[in-house]
Formats: C-alpha cells, structure tokens, sequence
C-alpha cells in the first residue's frame, strides 16, 4: 500500500494541483492500482516557494511537480515501491 498525499494548499492549487489529482486518478485507474494506492489531500506542506505542485509518497517529499512530469514521477516512486512490496520488501 502507497499513500500518495497531494498538496491542495492555496499556492499548489494555483499550480494545477486538482490536475494532478485527476492524473494521478486516471493513473491508479490505468496501471489496476485501487486497492494499492490511497489517493489524498493535504494541506499546505511549506514549499510554496517551489515550482509547481508538492506531493508526498509514503513520506516523501516531491516538490515541482506538474502535469507534464507526474507520470514519470508515477511510475519511479509509485511503482517502483509497489513492485518492492510485492516483492518481499528487500
Ligand atoms: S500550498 Fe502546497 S506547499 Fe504550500
């Protein structure tokens, strides 16, 4: 299980965090993850000053993320994570 924490915070909204939000759904939908991956909310994180929009997996914080690289970002932290849990965690 991977909790992908996405910043709705006034400046990351600005940023097109809800764009994120409906790529990361439609992600999750495409790649079979429902049942592997909580999708939510959080409130400001402290890196307005970043560019773009910040995200936290499973504790990590990504800052600078957009729309054009969250698929990317998708694929090395999400599933890469998923791929060690299933594999044992080593
Ligand atoms: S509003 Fe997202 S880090 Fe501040």
């Amino acid at each position: 299980m991977v909790t992908i924490s996405i910043c709705v915070g006034s400046s990351c909204h600005l940023k097109g965090a809800y764009d994120i939000i409906h790529q990361c759904e439609s992600l999750i939908e495409e790649f079979g993850l429902k049942s592997q991956v909580e999708l939510r909310g959080t409130f400001c994180l402290g890196r307005c000053t970043e560019e773009g929009v910040t995200v936290v997996v499973d504790g990590e914080v990504l800052s600078g993320v957009s729309p054009k690289n969250f698929r990317e970002i998708f694929v090395e932290k999400v599933l890469s994570r998923l791929k060690e849990e299933s594999s044992g965690g080593h």
